[in-house]
């Protein structure tokens, strides 16, 4: 017997989705009946979702096996009191990648001071002011899952020297790891970039805060690809004005789309992008998915599943 895909990600992610899902399924040898709607919830073995979706309550689905979520960030998720059946996150190559270039390409960007020549072409030969190497610029990598490990290597191997900052103690070659209240407050304190790449937890909400920004050198740059709630933005726009922290560049905010009177548009020390950093890729994501629903079928543990205790 097939078994049922309810794919409730919406109708313009079914309309990305569906052929590379359908092809992902036969490659895996799979037995599937894939839709973007269902009158038998019962009937339904493996959810595939994205926050936004055309879903709110998980309870019906009785049968469901397991969760499967197009995005890496389930912080919408792991707080919606019907979800009791197993949570996998989005972890793929093409996701990682991306954000790998995200962060180099953004890191570069201040680490060369790439935007005075890029605006400063007004005939004046300024040629006195050398960067650093960027074995001399430390960059702060906070979180080091998938994402963040990911990008702290690309970043090593130009020869920046990486602290990461994570949850539990780890022994990364080539990375100084830290952890704790006392492992942040030693990375921000030599950090001249930060990348953020956290989940957005009840632990990491507001982790940027006036306090956290003040441990950080004079003229340090902010780069949050994680979760807008991880900064204080108010805190931010102080530190900004004030002049300690020198650039921030965001990628994610509290509320997106960014309301077109957010004080980031103006502020010409912010740098806004439009949660573009890193984008699931049909082709790619498509065989996370059919991989986990292979190891459903075979009785074998799912990959990257949520442990909601933690809540990411
Ligand atoms: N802007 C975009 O386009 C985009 C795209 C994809 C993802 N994202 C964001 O990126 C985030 C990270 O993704 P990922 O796949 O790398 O996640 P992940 O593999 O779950 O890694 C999360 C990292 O954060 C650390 N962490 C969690 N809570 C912490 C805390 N309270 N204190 C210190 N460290 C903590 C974890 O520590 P441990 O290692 O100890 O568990 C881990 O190293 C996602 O949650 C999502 O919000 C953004």
């Amino acid at each position: 017997m097939p078994a049922t895909v309810f794919f409730a990600a919406g109708p313009a992610n079914w309309e990305e989705y569906r052929n590379p899902l359908n092809a992902a399924f036969t490659a895996a040898g799979l037995d599937i009946v894939m839709s973007d709607r269902t009158d038998d919830p019962a009937s339904v073995d493996y959810i595939v979702f994205a926050p936004g979706g055309v879903i709110e309550d998980f309870g019906p689905y009785v049968n469901c096996k397991a969760v499967l979520n197009l995005w890496a960030g389930v912080e919408r998720l792991v707080t919606n009191p019907t979800l009791t059946q197993p949570l996998a996150r989005m972890v793929d190559w093409g996701l990682t990648e991306g954000m790998e270039e995200y962060v180099v390409g953004h890191v570069l960007r201040h680490h060369l001071g790439m935007d005075a020549h890029i605006h400063g072409q007004d005939g004046v030969w300024r040629n006195s002011v050398l960067p650093p190497l960027a074995r001399e610029r430390p960059v702060a990598m906070l979180g080091l899952g998938e994402l963040g490990q990911a990008s702290a290597r690309a970043l090593t191997a130009l020869n920046f020297p990486v602290m990461g900052w994570s949850r539990s103690p780890k022994a990364i070659d080539g990375i100084e790891c830290r952890s704790g209240e006392d492992g942040l407050a030693h990375v921000l304190s030599r950090a001249e970039i930060a990348v953020l790449l956290l989940p957005l937890t009840e632990n990491t909400r507001d982790l940027m805060n006036a306090d956290r920004l003040a441990l950080m050198p004079e003229g340090a740059v902010i780069i949050n690809p994680g979760r807008g709630p991880l900064i204080d933005d108010t805190a931010l726009l102080a530190a900004l004005d004030e002049d300690r922290i020198g650039h921030a560049t965001l990628d994610v905010f509290r509320t997106e789309p960014l309301p077109p009177d957010h004080p980031f548009w103006a502020h010409p020390r912010v740098t806004v992008t439009p949660h573009i950093a890193a984008d699931t890729r049909p082709s790619s994501s498509s065989q996370v998915i059919a991989e986990n629903i292979r190891r459903g079928e075979a009785g074998e543990p799912f990959l990257h599943l949520v442990d909601r205790s933690r809540g990411y």
